[in-house]
This record gives C-alpha cells, structure tokens and sequence, in this order.
C-alpha cells in the first residue's frame, strides 16, 4: 500500500494554509511551481489549483526528503507531508495568500516526474496561442485559466440556483435536431439508420422551448452547449453555451424583471460587485434600436465614453451635396423620389475628435488604413479651424460655406476639433463607424477601469425591425420569424413591413451582445402572415415549421425568453479580450482543435456504414 494517498490523505489545499496553522502537521499534494536552491537549502512552491505554498527542504533540519526536493524539478508531482511555520515578518511576501507560513518538508513522495513543459507556466508569459492550445493541459494549468473556469463554475451553480428559486425548471432538449434552412449554418450528423438522411445539431433549443411552453412547462431553464458552423470572431466559438429561459403568461417588463434579478445576483455572488450602485432602481436602462444605430452604428454599443456618431445624411440632401462631386450623388438619390428613408442605402456619418486628443496626420493616416481593414474606401477628415474653415480636408476647397457650417454645427465642432466621415451604403458605413468610434474609445484610453463602477454597462436595446430588406428588395426575418410584432405595427405587415417593429431585445455589456431574446408569435394566423412577408407560402411554412406551426393551434400560451452566451459573459466578468480564456478546450479561428486533431479524417468503413463518398481528399 502507498504511503502517500492511501495512508496520508491531503489535509489541506495549496491555498489554505495561514499564520493561524502555525506548527500543524499537514499532508499538501501539488505539482512543482518553480525551485530555489538557497545555498543548500530547498524552496519549492508546490501548485495546486488553489494556489501555492512554499515548501522548505533543510537538510539541517530534517534529512530524509532532501533528495526528492533536490532533485525535483518545474512540473513534477510530489507529496508533502511537513510542518506549518511562521515565515517571520520579514519573509512574508503579501502577493501570496499563504504568504506568512511556510511548510517544512518532514517526509516527500514524487507521485510523477515532468518532461521540462514546452512553456512556462505562468500567467502574463507571452506565449503563442497555438503552442498553449496544443498542449491544453499544460495551459489550464496556469493560476488564471484556473481561476477563469473555477468562476465559470460559479456563475452556472449561481444562475441555477437563482432560477431554481425562482421557480423555474431544468429540462434538457435534443441536441440531434431536424434539419431546417435559415438562421445560423447548421453542422450536420449523419444517419446509419436512415442513410442519406442528416439531423442537424440544434443551434440553439428555440423550438423545442416554445413547444415545452405550449405543453404547459411554464418557466424553463436550461444551461446547454449550442451548435453553429459560423465564421468565427474573438466573441465565437462553433460550440458555446446559453443559458437558455422560456416564459409563459409574461410581457417584455416581466422577463427583464426576471433577467436582471439574475445579471445582479451573478455580479455579487460571483464577483462580489453590487449592481445596486450603479442601477439603484434594479433596471437596466434601454435603448430603442433605430437609436442605437444612429448614435452608435450598431445595436450593440459600449456606452462607457462618449464620441457618438453624428448624421449628416439629411443635412448633406438638404445642401444638394454642398459642391462635393462625392456627396452629390448622394444627395441626388434622395431627391429622385425612387428612395425610401426609412431604407437609406447610402447615408453619411462623422464622428467629432475634441481638439484634445491631438491626432496628428500620421495618426489619421493609421486611422484611415484601420477603416480600410474594416470595409471602408478611405476616411473623410477636416480640422476645424477658427471661424470655422477647414483644413487638412479633401473637401475643403470645393465645399460649400453653408454646408460646412452646418456640418461644424450638427457635429458641435470647436476651433482644433477633428471631423472624421464615412459616406456610402449604409451597412458598411455603420460596421466601420461603430468600429472606428471603439478603436478611438480605446486609443484615447476612454474606457474605465477595470472593477469599477464605470466599468459595467449594461444596456437593453429595444424594438429593432421585424424584417429586413434582401439586396433584391424582398423581406427577411431580421432575427427569427417567431418574434412578435409589435400590437400597433401589425396591420403594416404587408402594406409596409421596414416599418414593423418587434418585441426581440438585446441585452449589451460593454459593447458585446450577451444575451438575446423575444415575445414570440403565439397566434397562429399572423404567424401565417409574417411568413408569407418574407415569401414563405403557407405549404412551406408548414413544411418547415409544421410541428411548431400545429402546437400554436392546439392551445398555446403567450410566451417570450431569452437566451444568455454564457462564454461571453464569463469572457466579459474575467476581463479577458477572448472567448478561448474562459473554455477549457477551445477551438482555433478556423475551428480546429489542435491537441486532439479535430476535426480529422474517419476510416472507409464508417463512411461506408453511413453511405457517405466524400468529394475531396481530408487533408
Ligand atoms: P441568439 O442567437 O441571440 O439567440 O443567441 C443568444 C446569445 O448566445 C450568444 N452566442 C454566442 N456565443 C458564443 N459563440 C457563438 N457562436 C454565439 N452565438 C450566439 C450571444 C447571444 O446573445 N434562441 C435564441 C434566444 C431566444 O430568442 O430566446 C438565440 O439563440 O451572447
């Protein structure tokens, strides 16, 4: 029988240890953090997941372990039975909890050796993802991977906790769903049963928790991995998880009700941060949609600073382009009458840079090939000078006075203030705004600490558009099509769909969408109409949708929910800029795992049992 483990069990963790443990026997089993070798005497700080504690190996004192602690080396694993002491006042080192004892080695047991890892384990070493995602293990060994995932943990005990109590229900829903075109690109599983046929991995459980609504599972709740074979960003993985929310008999308030009491519960258990402070009132505030666009060129804006966008579109009409040969064509196409304002395809924006955050040329030029990066053709620019006039501005010579002075007005310009523009089709004006107004937030260094009050902004956005217009003038569902319209906006369904706002929101941190949701269509006609707007005949909405479309006339209740993005909201309350920091076994940008090889080639004979002949070569 083994000494260690089987006869000496771990008293305690790595952690644990404080001065008021002084000179208690304990058993500490952990891996070698780094080694000091004091003129013959031996420091190790032995590493659990909890954290380190320092282990002295003096041969004066006790001879037996020396070897194991002379001879262990970064990454072994090793058993400690020793005795707690003070490390006296001038040792103490105050970065670590245990910092004011350490534990001298009586008897030690090296459980494994290590090869030298491929790097270091520490935090804030610079390493390439590449190599730390291949070694994963090693990786989530660092002290703040560690913490990351141990938070995790917390919010999803936490957030289950809340709705259990709230009196909410956990049901778990197919992962191995029907394949329906639309949304999110699906990945596929094969049938063996059925050969030639495909579930789709669900993306999300949408269906399947209105239809536990409409089979009377009021308040659902369900903490699940979703699917989706999406071009991936900092903020998205092909596999992440939702915690996902399913009312009946609520309206919108009632559900953000039930939201916020959970947002607050997860900052202060979790994080120990009492939204209170800064949200006396317990409510988010919320931002109609259309707003958001203006001011910020998307609906999910970091409001933490200010430089707002400023519309110029009207002003630029009104002036027939003021001379501009490049705003001219814009101008004329509102004149034309052909145009519908509520679907600008071009407009013009310009973000205001007070004169003390001096841009230099240079600085503009860099900020030119950022919007380049970003979609744009170039970066509009003129500098305000006293009186008004420009410089430094392609458009100076040849504008109009009248223009520039309404364009310094609406802008709220200053003598030394920096006017930048984006002008052209509107979707790709708004992306590169949006992204131009944070990139400026972060290099003006506008955003506020870490940990602060400033730090957590919370914001709904509200009642977007039920439909958006395809490139050939049809209508699509801007979210999915079982959002409820707006009451009042219903009888514009076919007679003016752009115009129909919906009950879909958005809940925004810092500028990232964290969560998302809907009151959904419960009455089976308009839902028969909303598909026919966006060019669904009756058949084929029941084709799709048909389970669904057949349980809304047996009986369903009014319903909404939402869903969190979990991994964001961990990624957002560890203060890292990537998902990949708070999942244990991420995949790259291009959706690879690189230490296990997925995803990789499967033998001849699966593919034959699934009758698959695949048309290239796996690489
Ligand atoms: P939605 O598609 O908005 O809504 O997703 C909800 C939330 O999930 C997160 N999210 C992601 N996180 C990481 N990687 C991804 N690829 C990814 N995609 C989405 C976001 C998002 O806000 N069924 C609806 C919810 C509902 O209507 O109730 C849905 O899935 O934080």
């Amino acid at each position: 029988m083994a000494r260690f483990i089987d006869d000496l069990k771990r008293t305690h963790s790595c952690g644990d240890l404080r001065l008021e443990n002084d000179g208690d026997e304990v058993v500490l089993f952990g891996w070698v953090h780094n080694r000091r070798d004091h003129g013959g005497c031996i420091f190790i700080d032995l590493r659990d997941r909890d954290g380190l504690t320092q282990i002295v190996f003096d041969p004066s004192e006790v001879k037996e372990p020396f070897p194991i602690g002379d001879s262990a080396r970064s990454e072994w694993v090793l058993g400690i039975r020793g005795r707690v002491r003070d490390r006296g006042d001038k040792l103490r080192n105050p970065r670590l909890d245990t910092g004011a004892i350490e534990v001298l080695a009586l008897e030690a047991t090296v459980f494994n050796k290590a090869l030298t890892p491929p790097f270091e384990i520490e935090d804030g070493v610079a390493t390439n993802e590449e190599k730390r995602l291949e070694h994963r293990y090693l990786d989530l060994r660092r002290p703040i991977l560690q913490r990351n995932l141990i938070m995790r943990s917390k919010l999803n005990n936490t957030a289950r906790d809340y709705f259990i109590g709230e009196g909410f229900i956990e049901v778990e829903t197919p992962f191995m769903v029907k394949y329906t075109p639309g949304g999110a690109r699906n990945f596929l599983v094969p049938s063996r049963l059925t050969p030639g046929n495909f579930y789709a991995l669900a993306e999300s459980p949408q269906l399947y928790k209105q239809l536990l609504m409409c089979a009377g599972f009021d308040k659902y709740f369900q903490i699940t991995r979703c699917f989706r074979d999406e071009d991936l960003r900092i903020d998205r993985q092909p596999e992440f998880s939702q915690c996902d929310v399913e009312m009946s008999f609520i309206n919108q308030d009632d559900l953000f009700k039930v939201l916020e009491g959970l947002v607050f519960r997860l900052w202060k258990d979790v994080l120990g941060f009492d939204l209170k402070e800064r949200f006396p009132t317990g409510e988010f505030p919320r931002l109609p949609f259309d707003e958001s666009m203006r001011r910020f060129g998307n609906d999910k804006p970091d409001m933490r600073f200010g430089l707002e966008h400023v519309e110029l579109t009207d002003i630029i009409v009104e002036h027939d382009g003021g001379n501009v040969p490049l705003l001219q064509p814009i101008a004329a196409k509102f004149k034309d009458g052909t145009y519908r304002k509520e679907l600008p395809e071009e407009i013009v924006k310009a973000i205001r840079v007070p004169a003390e955050y001096k841009l230099s040329r240079k600085d503009v030029d860099e900020l030119e090939k950022f919007c380049k990066q970003n979609g744009a053709k170039g970066l509009g620019r003129a500098k305000v000078n006293d009186g008004g006039a420009w410089t430094q501005s392609p458009f100076a010579k040849v504008i109009t006075d009248d223009l520039r002075d309404a364009i310094n007005k609406a802008c709220g310009a200053e003598p030394g203030d920096l006017i930048l523009l984006q002008f052209g089709k509107e979707a790709r004006v708004q992306t590169v705004m949006a992204n131009l107004r944070v990139h400026l937030g972060k290099k003006f260094g506008l955003i506020p600490e870490v940990g602060t009050d400033g730090d957590w902004n919370f914001l709904w956005v509200v009642n977007p558009p039920l439909f958006e217009a395809n490139d050939d003038g049809t209508w699509a569902a801007a979210h999915h099509v079982f959002t409820r319209p707006h009451d009042e906006d219903i009888a514009k369904l076919e007679s003016d769909p752009g115009m129909v706002k919906c009950y879909r929101y958005d809940l925004v941190l810092n500028g990232f969408e964290i969560a998302g949701g809907s009151i959904r269509l419960h009455d089976p006609e308009v839902q028969k109409r909303v598909f026919n707007v966006i060019g669904l005949s009756d058949e084929e909405g029941r084709d799709k949708f048909g389970f669904l479309l057949d349980a809304l006339t047996y009986g369903a209740p009014p319903h909404g929910g939402i869903a969190f993005g979990m991994d964001r909201v961990a990624m957002l309350a560890a203060h890292t800029e990537s998902i990949r920091d708070v999942i244990a076994f991420p995949k790259t940008q291009r959706a690879n795992d690189l230490m296990t090889g997925a995803p990789g080639p499967v033998d001849a004979k699966q593919l034959a049992d699934l009758k698959i002949r695949t048309a290239v070569d796996p690489k």
